[in-house]
């Protein structure tokens, strides 16, 4: 079954075409990061012109990519939120509009379902053992979910107030390092002195899966605030690293307290923007290692961050447990939408 598959939910353009919810035959992205650098976050106004003059040469390229036409593909699918309003309504347009012109199915997804999906891309499906713990991080969610089957999700953690992406892309913005943060952030810290500063782990409660960034936040800005060279490079660097430090021990103790409160979970799954860390991906790796739980990211750092393919993922899983849901022709951009 060939899915072509929409995502517009924020600052990428991105159409892919997904074969039995793991073959990826193309994926294209325009990515917008240039426009929004200068202003150190998305600019809802520009993304949306930009997707609007981006998503029909994205999509040409991709069936370009996929040699195939419209008419070969089976359904579509689209992220239908959460994300920028305004942003969506490209990709969800797009999409019903070639819904009802091609009299194609087409299939709505969740952003983070797609990104719970998104370890299926390049692999096998069989390799997925159920129950397993699926950690998705990226700039608007830290969540733990506990997935029975791969429509069977339920969430069991969460950030109560920023995301690990959003405190990377601030920690970025404050040390005045552009926009997205995560990338430039990690690379930095790789040349600062993680013990230079110390920076408060938030633990919440005893047995609390829930997460808190906003402390490291505002430590962060207590500590620009009264450095007196703030732009001095090494200063730089060592805040990246200690930050970065922070959030590694921090996922490390919640990781290892969800799995000693949920043994039966053998498999773990680290997807969304910032699973594209190195420095993270390899302590959750040997963590995983040590507890002899099996540990998936995606096959590419491209199916970490926002892509189309992994709503291809998560189209097929929908659609195959329910064909009735390719039947649906509407569309729902609520941005509070529920899993
Ligand atoms: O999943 P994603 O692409 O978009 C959202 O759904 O939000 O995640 C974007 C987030 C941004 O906050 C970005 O700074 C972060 O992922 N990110 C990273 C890295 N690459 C992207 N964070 C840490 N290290 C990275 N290498
Ligand atoms: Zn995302």
């Amino acid at each position: 079954m060939k899915i072509l598959a929409f995502e517009t939910s924020c600052d990428d353009t991105a159409v892919s075409v997904v074969q039995d919810g793991v073959h990826v035959l193309a994926h294209v992205k325009h990515s917008q990061i240039e426009d929004h650098s200068p202003y150190g976050g998305v600019v809802p106004e520009i993304a949306a012109r930009l997707h609007s003059e981006h998503w029909r040469p994205v999509l040409e390229q991709c069936l370009r990519e996929a040699d195939i036409t419209i008419d070969d593909v089976d359904a579509l699918a689209v992220t239908k939120g959460p994300g920028l309003q305004t942003s969506l309504l490209t990709g969800t347009v797009a999409a019903s509009m070639l819904s009802q012109m091609y009299n194609t199915p087409l299939i709505p997804v969740h952003h983070v379902f797609g990104h719970i999906h998104s370890t299926a891309l390049g692999r096998s499906f069989e390799l997925f053992v159920y129950p397993l713990l699926c950690l998705t991080v990226s700039g608007g969610h830290t969540d733990f979910y506990e997935c029975h089957g791969p429509l069977d999700v339920i969430k069991i953690g969460q950030t109560l107030d920023d995301a690990a992406g959003e405190a990377f892309d601030k920690c970025a913005k404050m040390l005045g390092l552009g926009y997205p943060g995560g990338p430039i952030v990690s690379q930095m810290a790789e040349e600062g002195d993680p013990t230079r500063f110390h920076f408060p782990r938030i633990m919440l409660e005893k047995e609390s899966l829930n997460f808190s960034f906003s402390g490291l936040k505002a430590a962060i800005y207590r500590t620009v605030e009264s450095e007196k060279n703030p732009e001095d490079p090494v200063f730089i660097r060592d805040v990246c690293a200690g930050f970065q430090q922070c959030v590694v021990e921090t996922f490390l103790k919640k990781i290892h307290r969800a799995l000693d409160q949920k043994p039966h979970l053998k498999q773990f799954h680290f997807v969304g923007g910032v699973s594209a860390n190195k420095q993270l991906r390899e302590a959750i790796q040997d963590l995983c290692q040590t507890r002899g739980v099996q540990f998936y990211t995606t096959t590419k750092f491209l199916y970490s961050t926002d892509n189309a393919a992994m709503i291809g993922a998560a189209a097929y899983q929908m659609w195959k447990a329910n064909p009735d849901v390719a039947k649906i022709q509407y569309v729902d951009a609520n941005p509070r939408m529920v899993l």
